[in-house]
């Protein structure tokens, strides 16, 4: 039995929504208090013992390969001034075990290209694939939770919660059977249809396992939703050959892609943070509970 080893990022997007702030910087690269979307994403891939992380970037994306890299001047210069706290928090980003490998997309031809690119380095094995904008807030980590299950089916599967009928338009969305607790067979996958058009609203978001026959797919889709070559248009048709079952996770997710949802996600990482969370809830409380809505800060 092959358990899940590796993951993949794919990070080569444009990240419109956040122009012009992801002009030099990919959205990847945004922090949710003190910590780049993209670690979170490596955290919780390490967290579910997966030692190989595969990046996909593109133009504009080099900070992400630097962020993982050792940074031996800025390492010793917070030795000599004692900041041993902040030294500390690059020296464990992540376990010594883990790998990292940068995969270039020389074109974003959407979702499913970028997956294909890993394909050199993932070869015949199952696969993780994590999209960092979904950020989500689960113990154990939701990767961990569907590699667990993965070991249970042996099949691929991905992760969904269920979305606000109108907006199924944002989502690949499935029409699954009932099998156990959390648990459905997808009978049904289609990217981003309209309301009326969609099979439910139980949404895709931002984390799959795949088994290696995906890369057959997604060397013969067409292009798709958006005129880009979809992931969802594959595992629909790996759907036809193999169980493929959608897991709800247990979990908070926030939607990074959106500026509503990073907003949200910074309010809730800082509540829970260990060196700001007081001090940002005093601010809070400050702020709405005896201010005036709109009112200064007093
Ligand atoms: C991608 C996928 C979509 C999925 C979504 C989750 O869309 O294509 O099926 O539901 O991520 O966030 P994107 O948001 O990149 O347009």
């Amino acid at each position: 039995m092959k358990t899940v080893t590796k993951a993949v990022f794919p990070a080569a997007g444009m990240g419109t929504r956040f122009l012009p702030a992801t002009k030099a910087n990919p959205k990847e690269m945004l922090p949710i208090v003190d910590k780049p979307l993209i670690q979170y994403a490596a955290e919780e891939a390490a967290a579910a013992g997966i030692t190989d992380l595969i990046f996909i970037i593109g133009r504009t994306k080099r900070a992400i390969a630097d962020h993982f890299d050792k940074a031996y001047e800025l390492e010793v210069e917070l030795e000599t001034r004692g900041k041993l706290k902040a030294l500390e928090s690059l020296r464990g980003m992540l376990p010594v075990n883990v790998n990292c490998i940068y995969i270039r997309q020389a074109e974003a031809l959407g979702l499913g290209h970028a997956v294909l690119c890993a394909q050199p380095a993932v070869n015949d094995e199952p696969f993780a694939v994590i999209l960092a904008d979904d950020l989500i807030d689960g113990e154990p980590g939701v990767t961990k939770q569907m590699c667990d299950m993965y070991n249970y089916y042996q099949c691929s599967l991905v992760g969904v919660q269920p979305v606000d009928p109108s907006e199924t338009g944002s989502y690949g969305i499935v029409a699954a059977e009932p099998m156990g607790e959390r648990v459905s067979r997808v009978t049904q996958i289609v990217e981003k249809p309209k309301p009326a058009e969609a099979p439910s609203n139980l949404g895709v978001v931002g984390r799959y396992v795949l088994t290696p026959r995906i890369f057959h797919h997604l060397r013969h889709i067409e292009r798709g939703s958006g005129g880009e070559l979809q992931l969802t248009d594959a595992i629909a048709a790996l759907l036809r050959e193999q169980q493929v079952l959608a897991y709800e996770f247990e979990g908070v997710r926030y939607d990074c892609g959106s500026k509503l949802g990073y907003l949200e996600a910074t309010v809730e990482y800082a509540l829970k943070h260990e060196e700001l969370g007081d001090e940002f809830r005093r601010y809070m409380e400050r702020r709405f509970c005896r201010a005036p809505a709109f009112g200064p800060d007093v």
